[in-house]
């Protein structure tokens, strides 16, 4: 489903980003060299990388290659050991606050307001958050007939399928009009047509000078949604900038892009090994 012309202008004029943004910075997010170590795993190993307004920026690599942590770390959810980050022209460790009102988070893990429903939860963000009730409501309208979960609302989010939690998650991270959102494997549990509304609400976003940080170890999705992308390996940065510039410094432009995301992350000879070791197995269960 695309979004309609009527709804895409509603959305435009619902969406206000932080007129202070759009002035001050030109780099949204810039990270320098972060290092991140959990006992003796190094998470995130001299990481470096910026996000500019306008921009959906990818964070793709395969399980365990340092995404969530980055994010967390983006978020002051955790520590880095080392290294500069700056979130708007500022230190997010020191301007805390001013800097979460204008991010919005979608968690890889499924929503732990478990025990309330939507609209309980949707009345207590806007309290927090200190959110107009008018417009509120009527984005909130928007956004449950575009994600068509209008059903669920007052349904507890503990009996909601993973898809439908995700669809809440992507809500609340949106009703504040951050300037940035920050979203972990945010297609997780979508059916298609939901993912598409998705994807469309990023376009609209940065269609407004906002941008986007979008971990994925999902190679089509990075591909289809990202402007630019950051392909990490335990921890490291092995590769950035569009498809294309990535596809050129893997030397293989033209190649197969899940060839060369393999081959950046390491990925190829292992899983030539394991389909070797598979088709043994299989070979030898022959009935
Ligand atoms: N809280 C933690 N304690 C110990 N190890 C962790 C913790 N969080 C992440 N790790 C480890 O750090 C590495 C990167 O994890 P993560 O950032 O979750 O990767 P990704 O999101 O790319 O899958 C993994 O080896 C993971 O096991
Ligand atoms: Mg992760």
């Amino acid at each position: 489903m695309r979004i309609n012309n009527h709804s895409r202008e509603l959305f435009h004029s619902m969406l206000k980003l932080n007129n202070e943004m759009s002035v001050k910075s030109e780099v949204m997010v810039k990270v320098d060299n972060l290092v991140k170590s959990f006992g003796n795993v190094i998470a995130v190993n001299g990481l470096s990388f910026e996000v500019k307004p306008g921009e959906i920026f990818g964070l793709l690599g395969p399980n365990g290659a340092g995404k969530t942590t980055t994010v967390k770390i983006l978020l002051g959810l955790i520590e880095e050991d080392s290294g500069e980050i700056e979130v708007f022209g500022l230190d997010p460790s020191k301007e805390e606050i001013k800097v979460k009102n204008r991010i919005g988070y979608v968690s890889e893990d499924p929503l732990i307001y478990r025990s309330m429903t939507p609209r309980m939860l949707f009345n207590f963000i806007s309290s927090i958050r200190k959110l107009d009730e008018k417009e509120t409501t009527e984005k909130l309208r928007y956004y449950f007939e575009s994600f068509e979960a209008v059903e669920y609302y007052d349904k507890l989010i503990a009996t909601l399928s993973r898809g439908n939690k995700q669809k809440m998650q992507v809500i609340a991270s949106l009703l504040h009009d951050p300037d940035l959102l920050i979203m972990d494997e945010p297609l997780t549990g979508l059916d298609a047509k939901s993912a598409k509304v998705l994807k469309e609400i990023l376009e609209l976003h940065t269609e407004r000078g906002g941008s986007v940080i979008f971990s994925t170890h999902i190679l089509e999705v990075a591909e289809e949604v990202c402007d630019r992308i950051a392909i990490m390996d335990k921890g490291k940065l092995v590769a950035i900038g569009t498809m294309e510039e990535i596809s050129v410094m893997a030397n293989k432009a033209g190649a197969d892009l899940e060839d060369i995301f393999l081959k950046l992350t390491n990925q190829d000879e292992s899983i030539a090994h394991i389909v070797q070791n598979l088709r043994k197995m299989f070979g030898n269960n022959k009935k």
